[in-house]
């Protein structure tokens, strides 16, 4: 079955309402990650969602360049490709270069959307993660938004977006664009549904897209695979968990980039388009108690210029 597409608010480009995740934690030796950007076409992926601090561009730009060899596609033009900026480049200056250095690996012209990972800038280094406490640097919205423009005017993305953004980053970001950012890419899950910062965005035309749809990397260890209630809405309608968690992400309106590098959960991950949940499962959903998986403490320091993570997320719940 085709996944449904939606189409960005700038750079005439539709997105894949679901992706495949490029993030493997633990990381696995790139023969396994190209093999599986393989798996996923063949199954019916077509948008990959990668990140220079990933260290997976390399082997999904082997798994494209082999997916083109083989004919699996038409062209290029039938993926969607995202990567995202990493904190080391989060300067005005740095930001083409690092685009270009993300294209370079990726083995591509152009990249379908390039996002800001965090709204966070680190000392200008190789990418590397964590950052060291002493290594924040004061984040130029301005300038580094002026920055991620001039990207998509030379062509070298089609889309330009951010992630990790509050609605009161986002507005920060809008009083100066002249581009509004297509997509804000954040965790959404039943465990953390953000449903004021989905609203925001709708408002704005900003497309979400939900990260850890299933709760993260601990995959079956986690508020989400192991939640009972979850787990009687699946067996009720014959479904995994996983496929009632992505199904509830997709009746939000958002897009969902989800990870599995095993073939028949990829396959399982992608049959959700074909039935739904109803309001009384919406219902019982949105009694599931809320915390962030991903706490964002590693984007805090005592030296700022978030100390708490309070200050990074805004106090928005
Ligand atoms: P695996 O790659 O072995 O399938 P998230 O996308 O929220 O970060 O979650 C990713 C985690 O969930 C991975 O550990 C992945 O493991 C696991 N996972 C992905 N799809 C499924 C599924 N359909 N059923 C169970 N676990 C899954």
């Amino acid at each position: 079955m085709a996944i449904p597409t939606i189409r960005l608010n700038h750079g005439g480009v539709s997105m894949p309402v679901l992706g495949l995740g490029m993030a493997p934690n633990p990381a696995v030796p790139d023969e396994v990650t190209k093999n599986a950007v393989l798996e996923a076409v063949e199954v019916g992926y077509r948008h990959f969602d990668t990140a220079t601090i990933y260290f997976t561009e390399n082997a999904l730009g082997e798994g494209i360049s082999e997916v083109l060899n083989r004919g699996m596609v038409g062209s290029r033009e039938e993926l969607f490709i995202t990567s995202k900026l990493w904190c080391s480049d989060g300067h005005a200056d740095l930001i083409v270069p690092a685009l270009k250095t993300s294209l370079q690996n990726l083995k591509l012209e152009y990249l379908d959307l390039y996002l800001i990972h965090w709204p966070v800038s680190g000392k200008p280094m190789p990418p590397a993660y964590p950052i060291q406490p002493e290594d924040f640097r004061p984040f130029d919205y301005k300038g580094v938004w002026a920055a991620m423009e001039e990207c998509q005017k030379l062509g070298l993305t089609k889309a330009i977006g951010v992630s990790n953004f509050t609605r009161k980053k986002l507005e920060l970001l809008l009083a100066t664009a002249t581009i509004p950012p297509a997509v804000n890419q954040v965790e959404v899950n039943p465990t953390w549904q953000q449903k004021e910062l989905i609203e925001f965005c709708k408002t704005k035309g900003i497309v979400v897209t939900a990260y850890s749809p299933l709760g993260g990397p601990l995959g079956g260890h986690n508020g989400v695979m192991e939640s009972n209630l979850l787990k009687e809405i699946a067996n009720a309608k014959g479904k995994t968990v996983a496929q009632v968690a992505l199904r509830w992400a997709y009746e939000q309106g958002i897009t969902v980039v989800v990870k599995s590098f095993n073939k028949d959960r990829m396959k399982q991950n992608l049959e959700i388009f074909d039935w739904e949940l109803t309001p009384e499962d919406h219902e019982k959903i949105s009694t599931i108690p809320q915390a962030r998986t991903c706490s964002g403490l590693d984007y805090t320091s005592p030296f700022g210029p978030f100390r708490t993570v309070e200050e990074l997320w805004d106090g928005e719940a």
